[in-house]
């Protein structure tokens, strides 16, 4: 059971702000917790099943934050962004001033699920290679694609950067033009080189899964949801196949 927090201390952890700003929230009566103004910012409150509202927004408290978004096209997964907007800026602003990052990044005309948390040692296990952590791409291709290619991807490709192969684990192909591939590496435009490397492109590219948490089909474009403990461990499935 987690021990119980000042309700500064919790508005603070959360992300609205400095511990100051946060008390001078609820002396300003814009704090509710479970659904009932709080008055004290040093009240002692417990952490289970913590419903707040802050400024009237809902707000379910998170001792760690883990979140699945659904990123759309033309957004870049940096902080400082150099050619597109990014995409922290369609995030509610307590997640970005708790200091969520992104678990491996998308390509800016990438789209699909990304993980994104402010637990450094979920980060790290979620992108070590070791952990055999697969990711499912859904490639759509200018030209159609061969068995030789998908031979060569599940073969091993060799990219310039690196002597060492990267391999597709699974390689499935859903329409002539469409590939369903799963990788377990994160190497720069790994999928697009793969891609260039075998001798066909990427017009498009969607992540529909990682581990065995597939993308939820009411999660729309640009929108995010909170990861609960189920779905933390369907993310950290290590699959080798579709
Ligand atoms: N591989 C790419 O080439 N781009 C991505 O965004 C992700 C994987």
């Amino acid at each position: 059971m987690a021990k119980p927090l000042t309700l500064e201390k919790i508005l603070f952890s959360q992300g609205f702000g400095t511990r100051r700003y946060c008390s001078d929230l609820v002396y300003a009566d814009l704090v509710k917790v479970n659904g009932v103004l709080a008055e004290d910012p040093e009240e002692k409150i417990s952490t289970e099943n913590l419903q707040l509202q802050v400024d009237g927004e809902d707000w379910e408290f998170h001792e760690k934050a883990y979140i699945a978004f659904n990123k759309p096209t033309g957004y870049e997964c940096s902080h400082k962004t150099s050619h597109h907007p990014s995409i922290y800026g369609l995030l509610p602003q307590p997640l970005v001033e708790r200091g969520i990052q992104c678990v491996g990044r998308l390509d800016f005309d990438t789209t699909g699920l990304i993980l994104m948390s402010d637990d450094g040692q979920f980060i790290h296990k979620m992108t070590t290679p070791k952990k055999n952590i697969g990711k499912i791409y859904e490639i759509t291709t200018p030209d159609p694609i061969t068995q030789k290619q998908i031979d060569h991807l599940l073969g091993g490709v060799v990219l310039d950067d690196d002597p060492k192969p990267c391999f597709a684990t699974a390689c499935v192909q859903k329409d002539e033009k469409l590939l369903a591939m799963t990788i377990v590496e994160g190497r720069y435009h790994q999928v697009k080189r793969m891609m260039a490397a075998v001798g066909n492109h990427v017009a498009s590219l969607h992540r529909t899964t990682i581990g065995a948490y597939t993308m939820p089909s009411d999660l729309p474009e640009g929108e995010w949801r909170w990861l609960y403990p189920d779905d933390l461990v369907q993310l950290g499935k290590s699959v080798d196949a579709l």
